[in-house]
């Protein structure tokens, strides 16, 4: 197979607090997209990382008595352990803070600045003295109150750079008319209506009364607008207008396929004003924005640290481990779609999935090679039963559809692909009862195709789900004693070459959760103990 060259990026999350489910939802499924693009040995290099400046931040570091720096440098500390305990593949995990992405920001302002897309304006919005902060018409109210402390705000203007984002809509509307595939979620629409139809303004990119930003050098008053510097991690990780360019050059160069993913909240940044900026550098754009939904609450509201009614993923992976979290996300979650987390979505998808599909089916096709044949897998001989035959068949077609839907980022559907396939693994041991099979000595043959065949089941169905159950799927390789070699991806068209393996002993995958129990703990996890 040619080697194709990925760069696949996740949002950079907000340093301003520790990360949350919703945090992780995104950042698993991006992990796993990219664990499959490696597992079919494409070179892949996948970027996470940090937004550490705004005021927000400011604010919080204050409450808490440190300096921004101190602070983010703390928060820093638990996205590494949660990124760490979710077995996040990344490549790179890029902070803002860091004097390489800050000399980017700043160089990419003055270049801006020298080809007249940046100019200097008049920014007008509602002010508050106290916090001295500017806010937008929704965030004060019809009241005009500071979101913040809650006093009167009222309108000021200062003076601001814009970027000229009117001069680009023309060339942004015939990428999107060429690229019908950019955000295949089919939420490029709602930004048109929303902010292109009615005619997008330039884009207000500094402000002078923050202080914990990307101060700019012409001007060392007015510091970087949030949103602009954070945009940039995506190019200035590979080392952009750095002395060495050579993983930009590689990564953001025409042959590498750019996937990039953000939640629906933050579309408008994503696929309007990025690939602006990226036109006005004169650069590529991204292959795919794949605007994927919120997790939200039973009440639809969506999990928030603002609002704090979002668990931390960590005593959900300590509970029931790393896989079942990570096969709840991509399974559950229809991706692209809004999500509810509730406990008995959750307690459903892993006994059913996990527990009464997968791990059944691995357990019981241990447990009979071991009954029948004292452990060792029986010789392949070509089947003829049509029974075997058509199971045969269905690894072929779960296959083709696997990676039909895994290539269009439909995750959900990919695990659902191999979820079937186990089904049918578990139903074919219903209709051809091998524990009948074994009690006839002239049935040798067909218990040895029967038994056989699963073995592939589990090998193949292992190896695809290898990007979301990171460390299940091969425990149950190893339970089967697959080798190495027969794990790979490009192994999973050869058949017929497990005969005379014996098998380990069988251990429970995924333990099976008691519904009552596990219902209350989950329910205080989310709401808190006084609300059951
Ligand atoms: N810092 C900006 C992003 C800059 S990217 C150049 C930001 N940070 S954030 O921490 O508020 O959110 C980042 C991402 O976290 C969201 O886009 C989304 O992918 C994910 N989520 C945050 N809350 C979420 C849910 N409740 N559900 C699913 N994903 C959520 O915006």
């Amino acid at each position: 197979m040619e080697k194709k060259c990925f760069y696949i990026t996740t949002p950079i999350y907000y340093a301003s607090a520790n990360l949350h489910i919703g945090h992780a939802y995104c950042e698993v499924i991006s992990d796993t997209l990219a664990r499959y693009e490696r597992l079919k040995g494409n070179d892949v290099f996948f970027l996470t990382g940090a937004d550490e400046h705004g005021e927000k931040i400011a604010k919080n570091a204050s409450k808490n008595n440190m300096t921004p720096q101190e602070f983010v440098d703390h928060v820093y500390l638990n996205f590494q352990e949660n990124w760490k305990k979710l077995d996040i593949s990344y490549n790179k995990f890029i902070r803002t803070t860091s004097k390489e992405h800050m000399e980017v920001v700043q160089k990419v302002f003055t270049k801006l600045l020298n080809q007249g897309d940046i100019y200097l304006g008049e920014y007008k919005g509602w002010y508050c003295t106290s916090c001295e902060s500017f806010w937008t018409d929704s965030q004060v109210g019809e009241k005009h109150l500071c979101p913040d402390c809650g006093r009167e705000v009222h309108t000021e203007t200062q003076e601001a750079y814009f970027l000229n984002c009117k001069k680009y809509v023309p060339q942004l509307l015939e990428f999107y008319k060429t690229h019908p595939n950019f955000e295949p979620g089919g939420k490029l629409n709602e930004m048109l209506n929303t902010f292109i139809k009615p005619g997008l303004e330039d884009l207000c990119i500094t402000r002078s009364e923050l202080s914990w930003g990307v101060p700019i050098k012409e001007d060392p008053k007015q510091v970087i607008y949030v949103w602009i510097d954070a945009l940039l991690n995506y190019i200035s990780a590979l080392g952009y207008l750095s002395n060495d360019e050579t993983l930009f050059n590689k990564f953001w160069g025409k042959d590498s396929t750019i996937v990039q993913f953000a939640g629906r909240e933050i579309n408008r940044f994503h696929s309007i004003y990025w690939p602006i900026l990226l036109m006005a550098l004169g650069l590529r754009l991204p292959d795919t924005i794949y605007i994927h939904g919120l997790l939200l609450t039973r009440s639809g509201v969506k999990l928030s640290k603002s609002l704090g009614n979002a668990p931390s993923p960590l005593p959900l992976i300590e509970r029931y481990s790393l896989d079942a979290l990570r096969y709840y996300m991509v399974r559950e979650v229809q991706i692209g779609e809004d999500g509810t987390f509730t406990p008995k979505q959750f307690i459903e998808r892993i006994n059913n999935d996990l527990v009464n599909n997968y791990g059944n089916l691995l357990n019981r096709t241990i447990s009979m090679i071991k009954k029948y044949y004292d452990g060792v897998i029986p010789q392949y001989k070509e089947p003829s039963n049509l029974a075997t035959i058509t199971l045969y068949k269905n690894i072929e077609e779960t296959i083709k559809t696997y990676e039909a839907d895994m290539d269009i980022y439909n995750l959900t559907k990919g695990a659902s692909d191999v979820m079937s396939l186990l089904d049918l693994g578990n139903k074919f041991i219903q209709d051809s009862t091998p524990w009948v099979l074994a009690k006839d000595p002239n049935k040798k043959d067909l218990l040895d195709e029967t038994m056989y065949v699963l073995v592939e089941v589990l090998r193949i169905g292992s190896i695809l789900l290898k990007p979301i159950l990171v460390t299940k799927a091969d425990e149950a390789l190893d339970q089967l004693n697959i080798s190495t070699e027969l794990r790979e991806y490009n192994s999973i068209h050869t058949i017929g070459k497990l005969g005379g393996i014996k098998n380990n002993q069988p251990s429970v995958l995924f333990p099976r959760l008691d519904n009552e129990k596990e219902f209350s703990y989950l329910t205080e996890l989310i709401d808190g103990p006084s609300k059951k």
